[in-house]
């Protein structure tokens, strides 16, 4: 029994009715040749020739897969390359220097337009500054910017240089950049006086400053002046404005570093099953080649389109799919500062139709917001320019698919719902658009090349239709290489639950639930591990207890994720209090602060539950996985094994209003 999260255990999940590729995509489509899934499987490892080709190398690899010390992969060993130049520097020289690579939409209509040239200029610029600050290759720059341009123009500087960036994502917490920080001995830092949210200034810097005193290192840092005007800041020692750095490297150019296919590319740190975050280690060739390939197949991106994955730079879906995939291929990516209803709830329909996004890509949090506020939005504009589109972060049930391939693709535009992860690097399991059949509910099968299996507890393949654990039997070059400073966490995290080492068999866990179907069609039903995925944004239930237990007069906390019908899952806090504690105002408050200063206010509970004890067992274990299904107010079957099964009726009463 793996179904943690209530995702649905035996009870079958409906997939909608099937659908075929419309004609008119599959005419035009990047990938049409159905035999592309033997041939990979033929030709294994070397089909990933076939992503690597997609790249320009500054010295061909000599093999395509070393596997000698596994699970320690090495793809496209001795080849040479750099990830901004093949961004960048190439599409100049094919002759594209005034194509548009990024349309940035800023927050009150302000708008930026980056051709290949100019962002050539500004990533040479800016890396000829952190090169002068004293970043050298290797080591890592820690990135803590919202959607503005110089996000990605910082990390490509820095990957211009071959030194590792970090990106943080710009909302989460002081404490939380410091972790991160200092677990990567990270001396340099690129922030911003601060952003807008909403209407509002919000001040960044603030908290660049606060996470900066609790390091040991000194941190060098340059500030974006993003606000003007709008929130002053004064600069301190080892602090630099970016736009002054721009100005007094003005005109420098400076040589892309060829790195080795294997070296770090860039660290993102994640949520696991421990409330230690991981910094996931991704690499310059198997990544680039591996986003590229999936950008060009999957996402069928062409240099011509204009290409919108609207999500956040500082996650990985940013990383893969507004930076590295569609730039690698030399198209227009768009860039948005803003939110999805604000000024208005067809703010995105606006954008899609001013800018003739061809391809969309977004998450099924923001398409269940879209459909519960009706089709008014999306019909208020021109939205045939849009030939595909794609879901990610979150299991998509057919009502939104159908939905979103109604009344934003007009039923002319394929729908692909990608699985993938931070570790995966870049979309593991989805349909071809130009080639399969679509079953909304359903991901998809592995894609070519990809083994991906369904396994009960002892390894064994489920049966089509049942439930299990969702494994990799074979590597990938997206694949995460290590843990940074953490070879052996790797090892459990990932490969000791499912592999056979005796037997050469490395099986990657993805901290999955899923079930197969008869074509091969994998349906993920959530998480099995402590971790929840809230608006397809992963947060370890560990981490966020460990935020409530600091809090003084908490005696013990749980935390489990409850299915939401706008998020996908939202934040249950249960929670007992020491004796004296008992303004439950007072000391929700106080978690509710513990949480978003740990983390971020993406982890706030939807709800915090008093209760006078925890259910456990005999042996004094907390049971979580009953507060889950009291929650999701599931049935909780033989409860007479609890040291005190009299309080979950009590905590069942409470959730339920009674
Ligand atoms: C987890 C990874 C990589 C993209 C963004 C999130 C869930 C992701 C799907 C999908 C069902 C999905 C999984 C996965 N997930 N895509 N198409 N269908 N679930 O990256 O933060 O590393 O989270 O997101 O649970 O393990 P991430």
């Amino acid at each position: 029994m793996v179904d943690r999260n209530g995702w649905g255990g035996d009870r079958p999940v409906l997939t909608g009715s099937r659908r075929s590729p419309p004609p008119s995509f599959v005419e035009q489509a990047n990938v049409t040749d159905s035999g592309i899934y033997d041939e990979f499987e033929a030709n294994w490892p070397n089909c990933w020739e076939r992503a690597a080709d997609l790249l320009s190398w500054n010295q061909p690899y000599e093999t395509v897969l070393e596997d000698e010390d596994a699970p320690f992969y090495r793809w496209f060993a001795g080849g040479r390359l750099n990830a901004a130049e093949n961004c960048v520097d190439r599409h100049l020289e094919a002759g594209r220097k005034t194509h548009t690579a990024i349309r940035w939409e800023g927050k009150h209509g302000d708008r930026k337009t980056y051709t290949y040239r100019d962002l050539y200029v500004a990533i040479n610029e800016f890396a000829a500054a952190l090169r002068n600050l004293g970043v050298e290759e290797d080591d890592v720059v820690t990135i803590y910017l919202p959607m503005i341009p110089e996000l990605p123009i910082a990390m490509l500087a820095c990957a211009r240089i071959g030194a590792p960036h970090s990106v943080v994502f710009a909302g989460l917490s002081a404490d939380a950049l410091a972790t991160r920080m200092d677990a990567a001995d990270s001396e340099f830092l690129v922030t911003c006086d601060g952003y807008y949210r909403r209407g509002d200034a919000f001040n960044q810097k603030s908290k660049a400053d606060n996470a900066r005193l609790k390091l040991a290192q000194d941190v060098r840092t340059v500030v974006v002046d993003r606000l003007g005007e709008d929130l002053p800041h004064v600069l301190g020692d080892d602090e630099f404005d970016y736009h002054d750095l721009r100005d007094r490297f003005a005109g420098e150019t400076v040589d892309p570093v060829p790195r080795d296919a294997e070296d770090m590319l860039f660290l993102m740190y994640t949520s696991g099953t421990t409330g230690e975050p991981k910094g996931v280690v991704h690499t310059t060739g198997g990544y680039l080649s591996h986003v590229a390939w999936t950008s060009h197949a999957v996402l069928d991106v062409k240099p011509e389109d204009t290409y919108w994955c609207a999500a956040d730079i500082g996650w990985i879906t940013g990383h893969s799919y507004i930076v590295y995939g569609p730039l690698a291929l030399g198209t227009t990516t768009v860039m948005y500062e803003g939110t999805p209803d604000y000024p208005d709830r067809d703010r995105l329909w606006e954008i899609v139709d001013r800018n003739a996004v061809d391809i969309f890509y977004t998450a099924p949090t923001a398409i269940r917001a879209f459909m519960k506020w009706g089709e008014d939005y999306p019909e208020r504009h021109d939205l045939s320019s849009l030939r595909l589109l794609g879901s990610v972060g979150e299991p998509i049930s057919p009502r939104p698919w159908n939905w979103y391939y109604e009344h934003v693709g007009n039923g002319e535009c394929p729908v692909v719902d990608t699985w993938w992860q931070t570790e995966t690097g870049a979309v593991t399991i989805s349909t071809l658009p130009g080639i399969d059949e679509m079953k909304p509910g359903a991901a998809g099968p592995g894609l070519p090349g990809i083994d991906v299996r369904v396994v009960d507890e002892s390894g064994a393949e489920v049966e089509p239709g049942e439930s299990g654990y969702l494994t990799i039997a074979r590597p990938w070059p997206g694949m995460v290489r290590t843990l940074y400073d953490g070879d052996d966490r790797f090892r459990t995290e990932y490969w000791n639950q499912f592999s056979d080492p005796d037997r050469g068999e490395w099986w990657y866990a993805s901290g999955d639930a899923a079930r197969v179907d008869e074509d091969g069609y994998i349906t993920v039903l959530g998480r099995v591990d402590d971790v929840i995925n809230v608006s397809g944004r992963r947060l370890s239930t560990m981490e966020i207890e460990s935020a409530i237990t600091g809090v003084e007069g908490v005696a013990e906390a749980a935390v489990v994720g409850r299915s939401s019908e706008a998020n996908g899952t939202d934040v249950q806090a249960y929670v007992s209090t020491e004796r004296g504690y008992d303004d439950q105002g007072e000391v929700r408050g106080a978690i509710i602060d513990s949480i978003e200063a740990a983390i971020g206010p993406i982890a706030r509970p939807a709800d915090v539950l008093f209760t006078p004890e925890l259910p456990k067992t005999r042996s004094g274990k907390i049971m979580r996985r009953l507060l889950e299904d009291v929650a999701n107010d599931e049935d909780l079957g033989d409860t007479s094994a609890l040291r005190n099964p009299e309080i979950v009726g009590e905590i069942q009463a409470e959730i339920r209003g009674e």
